[in-house]
C-alpha cells in the first residue's frame, strides 16, 4: 500500500452565526467572524489515496486523475463563493474546517471507491498556520 497526495487552492467567503443567539452571544462566541457580510479565506486542501502500485505504470493513480476530481469536486465547487449561502449543507452546518474537511471527504471518496482507492485523509487549511485533518468514520 503506497498513499500518494495532491494539494488544491481556492477562495471563498463565510461567517461563523448560530440563529438561535442574539448578536451580542454571536459576537461573543464568534467575535469578528460572526459578521454576516463575512470574511475570506485561501484555502489549501490536500487529499491522500491509498492503493497498490500498478506494476505496469508503477502508479497508485494517474496523477492527472487526482487533479481532475480535486478541480471537478472541490475547486469549481468551492472557488469565489460565499460558503453559507451558497452550499446548502453549510446553510445548516457552521462552515469551519472541520466541517469542511467532512464534507469534502463525502463528495470525493465514493468517485475515488469507483478507481479502487481509499481515501485516507482530507487536510483542510485556511491559513499557513492552522488546518484539520479528517481520516474518515471509525469502523464500526
Ligand atoms: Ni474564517
Amino acid at each position: 500500500m503506497v498513499a500518494v497526495s495532491r494539494k488544491a487552492r481556492f477562495s471563498a467567503a463565510h461567517h461563523f452565526y448560530l440563529p438561535e443567539l442574539t448578536e451580542a452571544q454571536n459576537f461573543e462566541k464568534f467575535w469578528k467572524t460572526s459578521n454576516r457580510h463575512g470574511h475570506g479565506h485561501n484555502y489549501q486542501v490536500e487529499i491522500t489515496v491509498e492503493g497498490d502500485v500498478d506494476p505496469a505504470t508503477g502508479m497508485v493513480i494517474n496523477l492527472t486523475d487526482l487533479r481532475r476530481i480535486l478541480d471537478e469536486d472541490v475547486v469549481e465547487h468551492f472557488d469565489f463563493k460565499h460558503l453559507n449561502v451558497e452550499i446548502p449543507f453549510f446553510r445548516d452546518n457552521l462552515p469551519t474546517l472541520e466541517n469542511l474537511a467532512v464534507y469534502i471527504w463525502r463528495r470525493i471518496a465514493p468517485r475515488l471507491e469507483g478507481l479502487s482507492l481509499k481515501l485516507a485523509c482530507v487536510k483542510v487549511w485556511e491559513a499557513d498556520d492552522l488546518y484539520v485533518e479528517y481520516f474518515g468514520e471509525e469502523p464500526s
